[in-house]
């Protein structure tokens, strides 16, 4: 399979190197984004998701289909956004029933709570949209709400009349007789400030070395431990093969999580601590501050 589309998050040269840009958060099946993307082929269309067989399942059709100007990523918007694009260079976001989360307690998990919003709106150009749609009624008074809060819109809703169902849930709910509803949020200026939780991109990770001391990192096997504030890492199994050892990782920073081994090698009277090659990390501060962790409790 041709893996050209394919966007790796964290090995990418970032900002993105690509102008006119067009993205859908959450694709699901690829429908919208392929018809658009083939509406107008002079544009770029990138697709955000979390689901890893959404993004098989695109790569899949962009391929048997011959689509050269589709592109995804796997990764949570909120998160992708921030890595990948420079402040006003997308032209236009698509966000198509996304989940609504209708239990109150989870209303801060919406794509378009005000954070999200924020980052979306610094990364779209002025006079461009975010265009979502709903059939959730709760999740569109949330939305105006928080959207509003930003104060760098021209926002307008309405009734959605479908003729042709375009994505697999439009054509659930319509034949559910469901209403559905379309948000237009239009970027007339900056948004207000707003705190969001980020990540620090590094240049490098740096192995950290352990002369003369036999480590002992058996302790950690099955355990959860929070590094600091937004840092939170738990360890599953620990491997040791002819003195090296391998810990099968989990990093949560500031909500993004990642999976990995950390790898300690010995050589002659040393021992390194470091991600494994075979790892694929976005390199982050926090990771380096779990390597550094590792070795301090390894020697305990
Ligand atoms: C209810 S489905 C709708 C799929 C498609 N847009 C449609 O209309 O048929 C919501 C999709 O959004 C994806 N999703 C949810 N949160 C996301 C996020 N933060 N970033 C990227 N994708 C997300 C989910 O994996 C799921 O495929």
């Amino acid at each position: 399979m041709d893996y050209s589309c394919y966007i790796n998050v964290k090995t990418v040269e970032k900002p993105l190197n690509i102008e006119d840009v067009e993205v859908e958060i959450g694709f699901g099946r690829g429908d919208f984004i392929v018809k658009v993307a083939k509406e107008h082929p002079k544009k770029t269309f990138i697709g955000f998701e979390i689901a890893e067989v959404s993004i098989k399942k695109l790569l899949k059709r962009v391929n048997r289909e011959r689509i050269k100007n589709i592109k995804c990523v796997w990764v949570d918007a909120f998160f992708g956004f921030q890595l990948l694009f420079k402040d006003r260079q997308v032209k236009q976001i698509y966000i198509n029933y996304p989940d609504p989360f209708p239990k109150k307690r989870d209303t801060s998990r919406r794509i378009t709570r005000r954070e999200s919003l924020y980052v979306f709106s610094k990364k779209i150009d002025t006079g461009c949209y975010i265009d979502i749609r709903t059939d959730h009624f709760g999740f569109l008074e949330y939305t105006l709400e928080q959207a509003k809060q930003l104060e760098c819109f021209d926002i307008n809703y309405r009734e959605l009349r479908v003729n042709e169902p375009i994505t697999k849930y439009e054509e659930k709910w319509m034949k559910m007789g469901k209403k559905l509803y379309h948000i237009k949020l239009k970027k007339i200026k900056e948004p207000v400030f707003t705190e969001v939780r980020r990540i620090k991109e590094v240049k490098m990770l740096f192995p950290v070395k352990l002369e003369n001391i036999v480590p002992n990192p058996r302790a950690l096997e099955e355990t959860e431990h929070k590094i600091r504030d937004g840092l939170n890492a738990r360890f599953y199994k620990v491997w040791n093969k002819n003195g090296n050892f391998l810990i099968e990782t989990i990093v949560s920073e500031n909500g993004f999580v990642q999976k990995f081994m950390i790898i300690i090698k010995r050589k002659e009277n040393s021992y390194i601590f470091d991600v494994s090659p075979f790892s694929d990390v976005l390199k982050t501060k926090g990771i380096q501050e779990v390597v550094n962790f590792v070795a301090k409790e390894s020697i305990k």
